[in-house]
């Protein structure tokens, strides 16, 4: 006895994943299927197509994350779903695949935290030390969530307005380059040869909060004013200044609060933790002041049903098991 084998499901956004996940460590199996090509020509998720391609796919997903993990059904021991935050509609039907097949296998239902997920992604790597502290940057998040001990979050700082991922993707949007933005925007930064000086929102001395939307609006009059005036837009020093004044803040409040709560280690996650950029000044400037980095591969960033499962697995661990009653919850707190 002891194993854990948990089938894990997230449908909160834009894909639509099962992962099958041993002792919240092994990932047995992690099927990822992307809406993307379904919502770029809308420059954005479209909420109502989202629900329902996840209903056209979720349950061939489910069977090949079985499928592939080597494990059959019989063989679970639990079922863990995102329950928020996310598109309501969108995180209903992971919600009733997994209360189906709670009730059907006769097995325990854990409805998890989609940011708990991208966190713990950094288990699936190795053990955790606490106190953590944990820099989630997606597309709907911009945390710093402070973990005194394993399956405690406090957030310490986040976003007033914009997510910095968010940010990526209107810029892109500006520059007209497909959604989602954030690895176009990546890729030009990365050929630039300089960058355009643009502001960096620090905000109060002692926060640890972030703000993005004045950044971008300085990135879309520089556009807007290039267009007017009919000069040629130089979009890889823009995309390069932008980058580096989101990497820069994001980078020098993460160190901060690493050194302010003297955590043993700093876990990078969310879907932006996918940019080269961002992993490279972090990693260099870890090493410099000696704080222990982790960073998921780029595959456990982006949204995925393992992360799920890792997250998940703490929850069983304790016996924190959810009723068959448990509702979606868009605006789910940590
Ligand atoms: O975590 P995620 O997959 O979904 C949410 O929970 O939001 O994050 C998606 C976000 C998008 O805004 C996307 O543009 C951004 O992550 N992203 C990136 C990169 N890859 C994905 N942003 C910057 N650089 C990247 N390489
Ligand atoms: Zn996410």
């Amino acid at each position: 006895q002891g194993r854990s084998l948990i089938l894990a499901i997230e449908t909160s956004c834009d894909e639509t994943s099962a992962a099958v996940v041993e002792d919240g460590a092994i990932v047995r199996s992690n099927v990822v299927s992307s809406q993307i090509d379904v919502h770029e020509r809308f420059g954005g998720v479209v909420p109502e197509i989202a629900s329902r391609k996840h209903v056209e796919s979720i349950t061939r997903i489910m069977e090949q994350a079985i499928e592939k993990s080597g494990y059959r059904m019989k063989d679970l021991d639990a079922i863990a779903v995102t329950q928020g935050p996310g598109l309501v509609g969108a995180l209903l039907v992971g919600i009733v695949a997994a209360k189906t097949l709670a009730l059907a296998l006769d097995i325990p239902l854990i409805g998890t935290h989609h940011i708990a997920g991208h966190i713990y992604a950094n288990r699936l790597q190795q053990e955790l030390s606490y106190p953590a502290m944990a820099l989630v940057v997606s597309g709907g998040h911009t945390e710093l969530v402070l973990m005194r001990s394993e399956g405690r979050f406090e957030v310490i700082g986040r976003t007033r307005d914009d997510a910095a991922g968010e940010a990526y993707d209107k810029v892109a949007r500006a520059l007209k380059l497909p959604y989602p933005g954030g690895p176009h925007i990546d890729k030009l930064a990365a050929e630039a040869d300089e960058a355009v000086a643009l502001p960096r929102a620090w905000l109060e001395a002692d926060s640890y909060d972030f703000s993005f939307s004045g950044l971008k609006s300085a990135v879309l009059s520089a556009i807007n004013q290039a267009r007017m005036k009919g000069q040629t837009l130089d979009e890889r020093s823009l995309a390069r200044g932008f980058q580096e004044s989101v990497i820069d803040v994001l980078v020098t409040k993460a160190l901060r609060a690493v050194k302010q709560y003297e955590a043993k280690e700093l876990l990078l996650c969310g879907g932006v933790a996918a940019n080269r950029g961002l992993r490279e000044v972090l990693t260099a400037s870890c090493e410099a002041e000696g704080v222990r980095l982790c960073i998921p591969p780029h595959t456990l960033c982006t949204d995925n049903a393992a992360m799920i499962g890792a997250a998940a697995y703490l929850k069983q661990k304790r016996g924190l098991y959810s009723d068959l009653d448990m509702k979606a919850d868009p605006g789910l707190s940590l």
